[in-house]
This record gives C-alpha cells, structure tokens and sequence, in this order.
C-alpha cells in the first residue's frame, strides 16, 4: 500500500514524526511538503531532530493570503498526486495545507484519511475551524484522537467512517521526553521558576491594542516569561513598534521540539494560544493558561490542568499563579501508540476493499 502524507506547517512535522517511523517496513510513503512553513527554525529543525526523511516533494509555496496560498497549495499538489497515485492521502490536523490536501484528494476521487479529526472550537472566526470541519466532512477515513472527538464526528453524521486511534503528539511527545541525554534548559533561567509563553494567533497578534495588553500582562508577571516568538508575532511587533522585551518577558526564538519538550517540563506554566502547547503542558503535568475563549482540547480544562482567558485580560496573572492542579492519571490523549493504530487503521479500513 501506497500512503501519501501532506504536511506543511510545524505542527504537523511533529505530528509526522511518529507515523513516519510506524510506516517503516509496512507501508511505502511518500511525504509532500507544501512548503507553508519555510524557516529553518520553522520546518528543517523537525525533519532533523525528529529523524523523518527529507520530504520527497516541496512545493515551496510560503506565506500568502488564505486563498491565494490554499489555492496554490491544490494548484500544485494535483499533479504530484496524480503521480504518485496513492492508495490512501493523509492529511494532518487544521491547517491551510490540511484543506489543500483533502480538496485534491477529492477532486481526484483519491480516498483522503484525516489524522486528528473531529476537534471543533465552535469559533468560526478561527480559519482551522473551517479547515477541520471541510476536511472531516472530505474524509473517507476519519481519525479521532480522543473519544470526545469520535462523539463529535458521529453527531456530525460521520460515525461510520470515524475511528479512535488515540493522539499521535503523545507518541512523539513521550518519546522525545524519554530520550535518552534530554537537553539543557534555555539559557538565564532556572529549574521551576520560569514560565514558557507562545501567542500567535490572529485573533490575538493583529490588533494592536489587543497584542499590548497580552504582552503587557505577560511583563507583569512574577517569573521570567520565555516568549518564543513565532514569525508572525516577530512581524506585527516589529510594524506597530511594540517591545516585546519589556518586564518579565525574555523573548527568544521559537524552539526545536526536544528544546521545546525540555523548556515545557522544566517550567512552572505555560501561557499560550496554541493547541498542540496546550496539550504539550497536560502531558508534562505543568499548569497551563490559555488566551482564548475556548479551546478544541476540552479534557485539559476539565481534568484542571488548563486555565482559559479571554476578554478580562487582567485577570490572567491571578490565573498563571493559580494552586497546582489535582493529580490525575487521566490519559484522554491516549497511550502514546496511536500512529501504530493509524497505520492498522489504514491498511485494513480502505475503501477498495
Ligand atoms: C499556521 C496554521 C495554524 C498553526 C500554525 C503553527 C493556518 C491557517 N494556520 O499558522 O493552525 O497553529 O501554523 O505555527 O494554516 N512565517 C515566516 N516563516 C515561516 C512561516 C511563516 O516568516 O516559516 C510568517 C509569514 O509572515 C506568514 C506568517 O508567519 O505570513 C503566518 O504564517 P502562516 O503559515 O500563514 O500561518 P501561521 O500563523 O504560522
């Protein structure tokens, strides 16, 4: 069998890294790049530290407005699948190149699987709320990563095409955070007195006002805030004039994954806006808070471990210095095996047989 993975955007690398290794021996994969992320520290450092080949095809297509860039993404993906013609497409979670691949797939009568299906936010101003629920809806093969979200797609009518095989960022999660010779912790800050903060959503970064009083509250705070700087918050910051390095805040570089890994668990919380951060600090049992009205990882927030602010900014430093957490041995992200399920899933669920 023939599987062909689209990626593009960093959280998806590290989603491939585990289904990669899964494939080996069992499944021929190709691996297309759209090439949505460019940067070194934004794309290679993945393929390298995680150990996944070199994509076979980049199609380089970088940033763009959300149709000019999805548009051109289906433009040129449509004869790379005609070329391979592949058994299965995968398709990874909620981005841009998420929707790329499964329009192609579909317009090429290909059966399209998608790997973290069934997450809804309910905030249709967020473009991956679109992304997710299109995709699902393409799918023939629907991989949820938890039961929640297996609910969702049979609420949604897609109950006999969906399967739970588990979240495969727990695989690689709890892989890099065994690895043997774990790396050193970001310089100038110590063991359990720092916090970890990421803010790169629109909704967040592209009101001036709004970005000021995020990267205001996060200077209030009473530890050193490491703030790696996704491009997008480097851009708007630098084009509105607003200093990121103010108060408690150490802005840095964003962070290879095992940096990541190691910078997560070492820390006393996380703030961010990201999904995958999110989930990262439930995992590592570090507390986390999250800038947004609602999250697509429900368990975090219900099992305790995740805080979410919104509107009343100023209430986020009573939140980041809230009591720890009750302890749970909860695992709603499963039991970091999901990507061997996904391959089981796909040899023995395609729709020719
Ligand atoms: C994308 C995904 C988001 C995911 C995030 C992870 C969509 C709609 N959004 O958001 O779901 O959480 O990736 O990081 O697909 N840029 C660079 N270098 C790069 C990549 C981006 O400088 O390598 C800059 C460009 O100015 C670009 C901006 O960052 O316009 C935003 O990049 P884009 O890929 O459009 O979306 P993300 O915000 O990264």
């Amino acid at each position: 069998m023939r599987v062909l993975s689209v990626v593009g955007a960093r959280p998806q690398f590290v989603k491939l890294a585990p289904i990669s290794t899964a494939m080996q021996g069992r499944i021929e994969h190709i691996v297309v790049h759209t090439g949505q992320h460019y940067d070194e520290l934004m794309s290679d450092v993945f393929f390298r530290d995680l150990g996944i080949p070199a994509p076979d095809v980049n199609l380089a297509i970088g940033s763009g407005k959300h149709g000019e860039q999805t548009g051109a993404m289906i433009r040129d993906l449509e004869p790379v699948f005609e070329r391979f013609a592949p058994d299965w497409v995968l398709a990874y979670g909620d981005t841009n190149s998420t929707l790329a691949a499964a329009v192609t797939a579909v317009k090429l009568h290909q059966p399209l699987a998608h790997l973290e299906a069934g997450l809804r936010s309910f905030n249709r101003r967020m473009p991956e709320e679109h992304n997710r629920v299109l995709t699902d809806h393409a799918a023939d093969l629907c991989l949820a990563p938890t039961q929640g979200a297996l609910e969702r797609l049979a609420v949604e009518g897609l109950g006999d095409r969906s399967v739970l095989v588990g979240d495969v960022m727990t695989d690689v999660l709890y892989s890099t955070r065994d690895a043997a010779g774990a790396p050193s912790l970001p310089d100038g800050v110590n063991a359990g007195e720092y916090y970890v903060s990421t803010i790169h959503r629109p909704d967040n970064t592209d009101s001036p006002e709004r970005l000021a009083a995020i990267v205001a509250q996060l200077a209030s705070l009473d530890r050193p805030v490491l703030l790696l700087v996704h491009p997008r918050l480097a851009g708007i910051a630098a084009q509105s004039g607003l200093e990121l390095a103010q108060g408690s805040i150490r802005p840095i570089a964003p962070l290879p994954y095992p940096q990541l890994v190691a910078a997560v668990q070492g820390s006393a919380g996380v703030i961010t806006d990201s999904g995958g951060l999110q989930k990262e600090a439930f995992l590592l049992r570090v507390p986390c808070t999250t800038i947004r009205s609602e999250t697509e990882w429900v368990e975090t927030v219900a099992l305790g471990w995740n805080v979410l602010v919104d509107e009343n900014l100023g209430e986020l430093a009573a939140a980041v210095r809230r009591p720890a957490p009750h302890p749970t041995d909860e695992q709603p992200y499963g039991d970091g095996r999901a990507a061997a399920r996904v391959v089981d899933a796909l040899l023995t669920l395609h729709p020719g047989r």
